[in-house]
């Protein structure tokens, strides 16, 4: 019966993380994942999120299902945080919003919704992504291609090769852009690209897909979301799959959410009705326990202005680490190589490293990255840092002679 199924390679992200638990060297480092760690190396937990979780369990509750769209005091404070509590739009009712299973749930909630109603469209994506765009956007039944993205010369953008692919597509093809910390390469748009790749988008008439997973490890938790507030501003209809996995420390949770701009309230009011459609159609209604903790956070004003807090100090730890990881590879690595540790944001590096070399760093030296190149800079600390360097000018010295 089951003589055809194939292998599964494994994922280029998670089975690394994997393999890297199942490593028995004392000595290995994980730069692999998407994660931040903090100066211990330990998975947070945040102070706002564990004095919610204390409230929660103080007042114990039955644990119903969940309304298929989630649960409403969580779509309300996704909604004000992603567009902002002062958005036209929200308070024209013109947002749809579901709770998803992470931001994968709300790509797939997505991808499933776009391929019934838009069913010849293509999907573009920045050349690199992460990975999983690709698969799931193919699962859901879409061919997807490319738009060129970064320019492994600079370490930077190629935004009129950009700006010119995307003109190009014709109508109703959808474009899935990172609104902030591009995963992998860690470049992003500045304000003035954005405004005028949206005003492309909008004269073509494309579809934008935007994922923010990151918001508030870039710029700050609004301008991180200048990206939508431009969409909203300049009337294009767009679609914004938002996580707390990482602003939240909340992996596990898998709390995250979708929204559709939409012209109207009563337009709104239809595709709120398929997204829901499409959620029951996955895995029926989302969990409750991630939700409860981020609504609680989000419209508790003391534990709102905590959590805000605590994650610019998360920041402002990468930032440490970058400085100190560029202080460190200088030298060893080539000044061209060099700036990127600095000038590109959020949890990323993209190191312009080659998967052979990362190979010998894993292999060697117990220190993983992602093949691409990519290193995850929130998981440096004081301790790991000196061994990773020293590793990345070994394999670097090595190359040279
Ligand atoms: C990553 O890019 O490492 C994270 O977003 C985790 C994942 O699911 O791939």
């Amino acid at each position: 019966m089951f003589e055809h199924i194939d292998a599964y390679p494994g994922d280029p992200i998670l089975t690394l993380n994997e393999n890297f638990a199942k490593d028995p060297r004392d000595d290995k480092v994980n730069l692999s994942v998407g994660i931040y760690y903090d100066d211990e190396g330990r998975l947070p937990v945040m102070r706002a999120v564990r004095e919610a979780e204390a409230q929660l369990l103080a007042e114990p509750a039955a644990k119903p299902y969940l309304p298929m769209a989630g649960l409403a005091a969580y779509r309300d404070a996704v909604q004000s945080l992603v567009f902002g509590d002062a958005s036209t739009a929200r308070a024209e009712g013109r947002i749809a919003t579901v709770q998803t299973l992470g931001g994968s749930g709300a790509l797939k909630v997505g991808a499933d919704f776009i391929k019934r109603y838009f069913p010849d469209a293509k999907v573009w994506v920045s050349d690199p992504t992460w990975d999983n765009h690709r698969f799931i956007f193919e699962r859901a039944g879409f061919v997807v291609g490319t738009y060129p993205y970064y320019d492994e010369a600079t370490g930077g953008l190629k935004f009129d090769a950009m700006l010119s692919a995307i003109r190009d597509l014709p109508a109703k093809s959808v474009v899935l852009l990172h609104a902030c910390c591009h995963n992998p390469t860690g470049v992003d748009l500045n304000d003035a690209q954005w405004v005028e790749l949206i005003g492309v988008m909008k004269a073509r008439g494309l579809l934008p897909f935007i994922d923010m997973a990151y918001q508030g490890f870039g710029a700050g938790l609004d301008a991180d979301a200048f990206a939508i507030r431009e969409l909203v501003r300049q009337n294009v209809p767009a679609f914004v799959a938002n996580s707390f996995s990482k602003n939240f420390s909340l992996y596990g949770e898998r709390c995250g959410a979708l929204s559709v701009i939409c012209a109207s309230a009563e337009t709104a009011g239809r595709v709120l009705g398929q997204l829901t459609s499409a959620v029951r159609a996955n895995y029926s209604n989302p969990p409750t326990h991630g939700a409860n903790i981020v609504a609680r956070v989000l419209t508790t004003p003391t534990l709102r202005q905590s959590w805000q807090d605590e994650l610019a100090s998360m920041c402002g730890r990468i930032e440490r680490m970058r400085v100190a990881i560029h202080a460190r590879l200088r030298g060893n690595v080539p000044d061209a190589m060099l700036a990127r540790y600095l000038d590109q944001r959020g949890m990323f590096t993209y190191t312009g490293l080659s998967a052979e070399q990362v190979d010998v760093l894993r292999e060697h030296h117990g220190v993983y990255l992602i093949r691409s190149g990519r290193m995850c800079v929130a998981a440096l600390n004081d301790r790991n840092l000196e061994a990773a360097a020293n590793a990345i000018g070994e394999v670097l010295s090595k190359e040279i002679a």
